[in-house]
Protein backbone atom coordinates (compact mmCIF):
# COMPACT_ATOMS: atom_id res chain seq x y z
CA UNK A 1 0.00 0.00 0.00
CA UNK A 2 1.76 2.92 -1.39
CA UNK A 3 0.98 6.66 -0.58
CA UNK A 4 0.06 8.53 -3.88
CA UNK A 5 2.52 11.05 -3.75
CA UNK A 6 6.66 11.19 -2.97
CA UNK A 7 8.42 13.89 -1.35
CA UNK A 8 9.29 14.77 -5.12
CA UNK A 9 5.69 15.44 -5.72
CA UNK A 10 4.89 17.41 -2.58
CA UNK A 11 7.59 19.84 -3.40
CA UNK A 12 6.46 20.31 -6.87
CA UNK A 13 2.70 20.78 -5.62
CA UNK A 14 4.01 23.28 -3.33
CA UNK A 15 5.94 25.31 -5.84
CA UNK A 16 2.88 25.43 -8.32
CA UNK A 17 0.81 26.69 -5.26
CA UNK A 18 2.86 29.19 -4.54
CA UNK A 19 3.74 30.05 -8.30
CA UNK A 20 7.65 29.99 -7.40
CA UNK A 21 10.38 29.37 -9.82
CA UNK A 22 13.26 26.79 -9.41
CA UNK A 23 15.73 30.51 -9.38
CA UNK A 24 13.45 31.94 -6.94
CA UNK A 25 13.66 29.17 -4.71
CA UNK A 26 17.08 28.21 -4.67
CA UNK A 27 17.90 32.11 -3.49
CA UNK A 28 15.25 32.52 -1.15
CA UNK A 29 16.27 28.95 0.57
CA UNK A 30 20.42 29.46 0.06
CA UNK A 31 20.56 26.41 -2.11
CA UNK A 32 21.60 25.80 -5.64
CA UNK A 33 18.91 25.69 -8.06
CA UNK A 34 20.97 22.56 -9.22
CA UNK A 35 20.16 20.85 -6.16
CA UNK A 36 16.28 21.93 -6.73
CA UNK A 37 16.15 20.12 -9.79
CA UNK A 38 17.69 17.15 -8.08
CA UNK A 39 15.03 17.00 -5.51
CA UNK A 40 12.44 17.64 -7.76
CA UNK A 41 13.74 14.50 -9.67
CA UNK A 42 13.77 12.36 -6.59
CA UNK A 43 17.06 12.70 -5.59
CA UNK A 44 16.93 12.59 -1.73
CA UNK A 45 18.90 15.44 -0.28
CA UNK A 46 18.19 15.95 3.13
CA UNK A 47 20.12 19.09 4.19
CA UNK A 48 18.39 21.05 0.80
CA UNK A 49 15.42 19.48 1.55
CA UNK A 50 15.20 20.77 5.48
CA UNK A 51 16.07 24.47 3.77
CA UNK A 52 13.31 24.36 0.79
CA UNK A 53 10.81 23.33 3.20
CA UNK A 54 10.08 26.70 5.55
CA UNK A 55 9.94 28.32 2.18
CA UNK A 56 7.27 26.49 0.70
CA UNK A 57 5.39 26.36 3.87
CA UNK A 58 6.11 23.19 4.22
CA UNK A 59 6.37 21.09 7.46
CA UNK A 60 10.11 19.64 7.17
CA UNK A 61 10.18 17.04 9.07
CA UNK A 62 7.03 15.50 7.70
CA UNK A 63 8.75 16.03 4.36
CA UNK A 64 11.79 14.10 5.23
CA UNK A 65 9.64 11.25 6.93
CA UNK A 66 7.60 10.73 3.97
CA UNK A 67 9.87 8.01 3.06
CA UNK A 68 9.34 6.23 6.10
CA UNK A 69 5.36 7.22 5.96
CA UNK A 70 3.63 3.78 6.55
CA UNK A 71 -0.20 4.13 5.65
CA UNK A 72 -2.45 3.30 8.86
CA UNK A 73 -3.96 -0.10 7.66
CA UNK A 74 -7.81 0.65 8.33
CA UNK A 75 -10.26 -1.87 8.09
CA UNK A 76 -13.83 -0.33 8.97
CA UNK A 77 -16.81 -2.41 8.57
CA UNK A 78 -18.70 -1.08 5.48
CA UNK A 79 -15.83 0.63 3.96
CA UNK A 80 -14.91 -0.68 0.46
CA UNK A 81 -12.24 0.92 -1.64
CA UNK A 82 -12.27 -0.11 -5.07
CA UNK A 83 -9.17 1.43 -6.48
CA UNK A 84 -9.47 1.59 -10.28
CA UNK A 85 -7.18 2.44 -13.35
CA UNK A 86 -6.39 5.96 -14.56
CA UNK A 87 -3.89 6.09 -17.35
CA UNK A 88 -0.60 5.10 -15.82
CA UNK A 89 -1.86 5.24 -12.22
CA UNK A 90 -5.09 4.72 -10.07
CA UNK A 91 -7.95 6.46 -8.84
CA UNK A 92 -10.46 5.38 -5.69
CA UNK A 93 -13.99 4.78 -5.53
CA UNK A 94 -15.23 4.33 -2.53
CA UNK A 95 -18.22 2.04 -1.62
CA UNK A 96 -19.83 2.49 1.85
CA UNK A 97 -22.88 -0.05 3.32
CA UNK A 98 -24.71 0.45 6.44
CA UNK A 99 -28.28 -1.74 6.94
CA UNK A 100 -28.58 -2.72 3.49
CA UNK A 101 -28.04 1.13 2.26
CA UNK A 102 -24.80 1.68 -0.11
CA UNK A 103 -23.65 4.35 -1.30
CA UNK A 104 -20.55 5.21 -4.13
CA UNK A 105 -18.02 8.46 -3.73
CA UNK A 106 -17.29 8.87 -7.58
CA UNK A 107 -16.97 6.20 -10.30
CA UNK A 108 -13.06 5.93 -11.45
CA UNK A 109 -11.95 7.06 -15.04
CA UNK A 110 -12.90 4.35 -17.31
CA UNK A 111 -16.51 4.03 -18.35
CA UNK A 112 -17.77 0.24 -17.00
CA UNK A 113 -14.61 -0.11 -14.24
CA UNK A 114 -17.04 0.85 -11.78
CA UNK A 115 -19.92 -0.95 -13.17
CA UNK A 116 -18.19 -3.94 -13.01
CA UNK A 117 -16.74 -3.94 -9.54
CA UNK A 118 -20.05 -3.07 -7.81
CA UNK A 119 -23.64 -4.37 -7.80
CA UNK A 120 -25.79 -1.88 -8.30
CA UNK A 121 -28.75 -3.74 -6.69
CA UNK A 122 -28.02 -2.55 -3.83
CA UNK A 123 -27.03 0.87 -4.65
CA UNK A 124 -28.83 3.67 -3.96
CA UNK A 125 -26.91 6.53 -5.15
CA UNK A 126 -23.54 7.74 -6.43
CA UNK A 127 -22.01 10.99 -4.93
CA UNK A 128 -19.78 12.93 -6.97
CA UNK A 129 -16.82 14.84 -4.96
CA UNK A 130 -15.60 16.81 -8.52
CA UNK A 131 -15.67 16.76 -11.74
CA UNK A 132 -12.25 15.68 -12.79
CA UNK A 133 -11.72 12.75 -15.67
CA UNK A 134 -10.89 10.16 -12.93
CA UNK A 135 -13.82 10.93 -11.04
CA UNK A 136 -16.78 11.19 -13.67
CA UNK A 137 -16.37 8.41 -15.96
CA UNK A 138 -18.33 5.84 -14.59
CA UNK A 139 -21.54 8.53 -14.87
CA UNK A 140 -23.12 7.45 -17.92
CA UNK A 141 -22.56 3.75 -17.41
CA UNK A 142 -24.00 4.03 -13.86
CA UNK A 143 -27.29 6.95 -15.01
CA UNK A 144 -27.97 4.29 -17.99
CA UNK A 145 -29.20 1.54 -15.37
CA UNK A 146 -31.22 3.95 -13.70
CA UNK A 147 -28.96 5.34 -10.77
CA UNK A 148 -29.48 8.56 -8.83
CA UNK A 149 -26.33 10.38 -9.51
CA UNK A 150 -25.55 13.33 -7.16
CA UNK A 151 -22.86 15.69 -8.08
CA UNK A 152 -20.95 18.11 -6.65
CA UNK A 153 -23.32 21.44 -7.53
CA UNK A 154 -26.32 19.77 -6.55
CA UNK A 155 -25.04 18.06 -3.25
CA UNK A 156 -23.49 21.45 -1.86
CA UNK A 157 -27.33 22.62 -2.33
CA UNK A 158 -28.39 20.26 -0.55
CA UNK A 159 -26.00 20.28 2.23
CA UNK A 160 -27.33 17.32 4.63
CA UNK A 161 -28.46 13.93 2.69
CA UNK A 162 -29.30 10.83 4.08
CA UNK A 163 -29.35 6.90 3.23
CA UNK A 164 -30.85 5.03 5.71
CA UNK A 165 -29.02 5.45 9.21
CA UNK A 166 -26.26 6.94 7.13
CA UNK A 167 -26.24 11.03 6.92
CA UNK A 168 -23.76 12.92 4.81
CA UNK A 169 -23.20 16.55 5.70
CA UNK A 170 -21.82 18.50 2.60
CA UNK A 171 -19.10 20.65 3.10
CA UNK A 172 -17.08 22.97 0.35
CA UNK A 173 -13.80 21.90 -0.67
CA UNK A 174 -13.18 23.43 -3.41
CA UNK A 175 -9.57 24.60 -4.11
CA UNK A 176 -7.44 21.65 -6.43
CA UNK A 177 -11.23 21.85 -7.76
CA UNK A 178 -13.75 24.25 -8.11
CA UNK A 179 -16.11 23.50 -7.10
CA UNK A 180 -15.35 20.40 -5.30
CA UNK A 181 -17.12 19.20 -2.45
CA UNK A 182 -16.42 16.60 0.61
CA UNK A 183 -18.86 14.57 2.79
CA UNK A 184 -18.80 13.94 6.22
CA UNK A 185 -20.33 10.40 6.71
CA UNK A 186 -22.10 10.21 10.64
CA UNK A 187 -23.39 6.30 11.20
CA UNK A 188 -20.17 4.57 10.69
CA UNK A 189 -18.32 2.92 13.70
CA UNK A 190 -16.33 5.85 13.29
CA UNK A 191 -16.62 9.20 11.78
CA UNK A 192 -15.62 9.45 8.16
CA UNK A 193 -14.48 12.47 5.56
CA UNK A 194 -14.72 11.42 1.78
CA UNK A 195 -12.81 14.37 0.37
CA UNK A 196 -11.95 13.99 -2.82
CA UNK A 197 -8.96 15.09 -3.50
CA UNK A 198 -8.93 17.55 -1.51
CA UNK A 199 -6.48 15.82 0.91
CA UNK A 200 -3.99 12.81 0.59
CA UNK A 201 -2.52 10.54 3.39
CA UNK A 202 0.86 12.45 3.18
CA UNK A 203 -0.22 15.29 0.74
CA UNK A 204 -2.76 16.70 -1.41
CA UNK A 205 -4.44 17.64 -4.83
CA UNK A 206 -2.62 19.93 -7.15
CA UNK A 207 -4.07 23.64 -7.06
CA UNK A 208 -3.31 25.21 -10.36
CA UNK A 209 -2.68 28.95 -9.07
CA UNK A 210 -1.78 30.51 -5.60
CA UNK A 211 -5.05 31.36 -5.87
CA UNK A 212 -6.93 28.17 -6.25
CA UNK A 213 -4.23 27.29 -3.63
CA UNK A 214 -5.10 29.24 -0.64
CA UNK A 215 -8.49 28.27 -1.23
CA UNK A 216 -7.79 24.30 -0.86
CA UNK A 217 -6.34 25.60 2.46
CA UNK A 218 -9.08 27.98 3.45
CA UNK A 219 -11.65 25.38 2.81
CA UNK A 220 -9.94 22.76 4.26
CA UNK A 221 -9.46 24.37 7.49
CA UNK A 222 -12.88 24.93 7.90
CA UNK A 223 -14.01 21.72 7.31
CA UNK A 224 -11.62 20.23 10.03
CA UNK A 225 -12.76 22.40 12.61
CA UNK A 226 -13.74 20.72 15.62
CA UNK A 227 -13.10 17.34 13.83
CA UNK A 228 -12.08 14.82 15.76
CA UNK A 229 -8.89 12.98 15.60
CA UNK A 230 -10.29 9.46 15.11
CA UNK A 231 -11.78 10.90 11.65
CA UNK A 232 -11.12 8.47 8.98
CA UNK A 233 -10.45 10.17 5.77
CA UNK A 234 -11.00 8.16 2.27
CA UNK A 235 -9.30 10.12 -0.15
CA UNK A 236 -9.25 9.65 -4.23
CA UNK A 237 -6.13 8.57 -4.20
CA UNK A 238 -3.95 6.23 -2.38
CA UNK A 239 -4.76 4.72 0.93
CA UNK A 240 -7.40 5.55 3.88
CA UNK A 241 -5.99 7.74 6.49
CA UNK A 242 -7.16 9.62 9.97
CA UNK A 243 -7.54 12.97 10.43
CA UNK A 244 -5.04 12.54 13.69
CA UNK A 245 -2.22 10.84 11.48
CA UNK A 246 -2.47 13.44 9.15
CA UNK A 247 -2.05 15.95 11.84
CA UNK A 248 1.51 14.30 12.37
CA UNK A 249 2.19 13.30 9.43
CA UNK A 250 0.93 15.56 6.41
CA UNK A 251 3.87 17.56 5.01
CA UNK A 252 0.96 20.82 4.25
CA UNK A 253 -0.49 20.68 7.75
CA UNK A 254 0.16 23.89 9.15
CA UNK A 255 -2.04 25.03 6.04
CA UNK A 256 -5.15 23.19 7.45
CA UNK A 257 -4.66 22.29 10.71
FE1 LIG B 1 -8.94 15.76 -9.05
Amino acid sequence: MSLEDEFSDVIAKAMKGLEIEVEDLAKEAGVSPCEISGLLHGDMDEPSLRRISPVLGLDAEAVVALTKYVPVSLSLAGIRRIELPYRQWSVNAWLVEKDGSQILFDTGFGERDVVEAVSEEKLEAVLITHDHEDHVGGIDALESRGLRIISEVEAMKLGLLAFGSLKLRVVDLSGHKSPAVGYFIEGLAKPVLVPGDAIFAGSMGRCLSQSAYEMAFDTLREAFEGIPDDCVILPGHGPATTVGQEKVSNPFRSGFF
